[in-house]
């Protein structure tokens, strides 16, 4: 028979291990975000480099024809949207759950004025516009798979009218992620080592530099499928091909 100090001692682990899964799910969220962005912003490179790269992701080498496995998108969409919800699920008992104590925590933050609390609270914002966001892109993207592509990337920008969110969700999400990285590294204390006071501001530095980034490359991108999304407004739906594989599909027309 159980005791009731065992039953305490297990009751007491939940609160940890919680911790460790909300932890180990937001650090793959982040990781995946920034490689994800990184992808995205293949436009930079032109269009063919991004077709190129959204070839490879769907596996288009194995088929060796026009089209290659999308269902790997949905795959990989159904994974990310699965680990999103159990992350936000185990943050939601964190967050403030009345006026009454949104109130008390700001009031405290104005006194305090301590950088990490500002941090958190700036998750917790921002966190909480990616549950909107957040999930309408990637139910979008999770059952429109084979819809990647600089142009039909570009016309959900402008004609489907997703640029005001994928703004919003830019900056949600950047802040997020390299908030949430310096978060883990001094929970965990992943860099102490022999002084961890000098650490966490060098830690500070490197999430200030890796936002920056992030966010300039991710609105260079932006603005880059504006404008092939503005330019293709008019044969919006229609899809990108490279020089080379338009001249076989136009000789491929004429037979
Ligand atoms: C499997 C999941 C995902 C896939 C396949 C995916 C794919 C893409 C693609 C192809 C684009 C280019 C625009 C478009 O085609 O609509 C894009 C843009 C974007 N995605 Fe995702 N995405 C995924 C998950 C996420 C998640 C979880 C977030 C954040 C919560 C996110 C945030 C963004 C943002 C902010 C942009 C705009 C980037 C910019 O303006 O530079 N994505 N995504």
């Amino acid at each position: 028979m159980k005791n009731f100090f065992d039953a305490a001692d297990k009751k007491s682990r939940k609160p940890a291990r919680l911790d460790l899964i909300q932890s180990l799910s937001g650090l793959v969220l982040a990781l995946f975000m920034w490689t994800h962005l990184l992808l995205v912003s293949s436009i930079l490179l032109g269009k063919k480099a991004m077709y190129t790269l959204t070839g490879i992701m769907e596996g288009k080498f194995l088929t060796g024809g026009d089209h290659g496995f999308p269902i790997i998108v949905t795959i990989i969409g159904i994974g990310i949207f699965s680990i999103f919800i159990l992350h936000a699920g185990i943050a939601l008992r964190k967050f403030p759950i009345s006026w009454r104590q949104h109130k008390i925590l700001r009031d405290q933050m104005k006194t305090m004025k301590h950088g990490d609390t500002n941090l958190w609270y700036t998750q917790f914002l921002t966190g909480f516009i990616m549950f909107f966001l957040g999930s309408v892109h990637i139910y979008i993207l999770t059952t429109h798979p084979a819809e990647i592509g600089p142009y039909a990337s570009a016309d959900r920008f402008v004609s489907d009218w997703l640029w005001p969110l994928y703004f919003i969700l830019l900056f949600a999400v950047e802040l997020h992620a390299t908030i949430g990285m310096y978060r883990l590294a001094v929970k965990w204390g992943i860099f102490d080592g022999k002084n961890p006071r000098a650490t966490r501001k060098r830690l500070k530095m490197a999430k200030n530099t890796l936002t920056v980034f992030f966010l300039v490359i991710g609105l260079a991108s932006f603005a880059a499928y504006m404008k092939i999304g503005l330019e293709h407004r008019d044969r919006a739906g229609e899809r990108y091909h490279p020089p080379s594989e338009q001249a076989e599909l136009s000789r491929g027309e004429h037979q």
